[in-house]
């Protein structure tokens, strides 16, 4: 098989970054993607880094096995722990997802910015370098949210217990008089209709999703691995995940699809195999 038509591998610990697969699906419909919802181990965000660079490393080595021409780390915390021990081992093109600082630095108004993000992703060093270097004059403040990952990948984006939640963490952000608020975590904006009730529309609210798309076609043409026609890719993905659950299936669907009753294929990751 050609490299070109080699598919790319996508990781996140559930489904959070099926938002960033179904816009890389959009951007680049040629290209074959599986996607790897890690949900026996979410959330990463509770998890040591040790571990999450060990388990990341594991998934890549498996898709790198398979072929993959290069892979998507569609998960904030896994990226800033993990991206660049994972870069200096191997050498096909990494792909990682940052919470969007820059682009709020750039925007908000009155240099006050708030961030959501995991625990994990809030004490690691990379994020505090980021932050740093593209803080300039903004206060920026930065707001751990344990317990929303499950939530969402239980499918409870409505539920009494998330709108809790949302409000312990919210509030103090808009005590600090915040105009920007990035969604630090690729599962977060599954909650943005939630979010947005809560902080009204005078906030503006920054998400990844299209720039990671962007740039990961950017790269696979500068390293001469794009998915030239349709007729020589195989343009499907292959959806896979790691615990099996009751409706996650049907969760899968409605989040990338849009549709739950969209019948999907969500096949099993049994540490060992992958098809590819
Ligand atoms: N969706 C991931 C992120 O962007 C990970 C969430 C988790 O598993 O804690 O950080």
């Amino acid at each position: 098989m050609s490299r070109n038509t080699a598919a790319i591998g996508i990781i996140d610990s559930g489904v959070g970054g099926l938002a960033i697969a179904k816009a890389i699906h959009q951007h680049l419909p040629n290209e074959k993607l599986i996607y790897l919802a890690d949900n026996y181990y979410a959330p990463y965000g509770e998890k040591t880094a040790y571990f999450i660079q060990q388990r990341i490393n594991f998934i890549v080595q498996k898709f790198i096995d398979k072929g993959c021409k290069a892979i998507v780390i569609a998960c904030n915390t896994a990226t800033v722990i993990a991206i660049d021990q994972l870069r200096a081992q191997v050498t096909i093109p990494i792909i990682g997802v940052e919470p969007a600082i820059k682009p709020a630095s750039k925007q908000s108004e009155n240099k006050k910015i708030g961030i959501l993000v995991t625990q994990a992703t809030s004490e690691n060093k990379r994020f505090l370098t980021l932050i740093k270097t593209h803080q300039n004059d903004n206060d920026i403040f930065i707001q751990p949210c344990a317990g929303l990952v499950e939530l969402i990948e239980q499918g409870q984006f409505t539920s009494p217990v998330c709108q809790q939640l949302l409000q312990q963490y919210i509030q103090p952000l808009l005590q600090k008089n915040i105009d920007t608020l990035v969604l630090g975590c690729t599962h977060y904006p599954f909650l943005k209709h939630q979010i947005a009730a809560l902080i009204g529309d005078n906030i503006n609210i920054i998400d990844g999703a299209s720039a990671v798309a962007i740039q990961l076609g950017n790269i696979l043409y500068q390293h001469n691995l794009s998915a030239a026609s349709r007729e020589k890719a195989t343009t499907k993905i292959d959806f896979y995940c790691s615990k099996k659950t009751p409706n996650y299936q049907q969760l899968f669907a409605q989040l990338f699809y849009a549709e739950p009753q969209q019948s999907i294929n969500l096949q099993h990751f049994d540490q060992n195999q992958i098809e590819v």
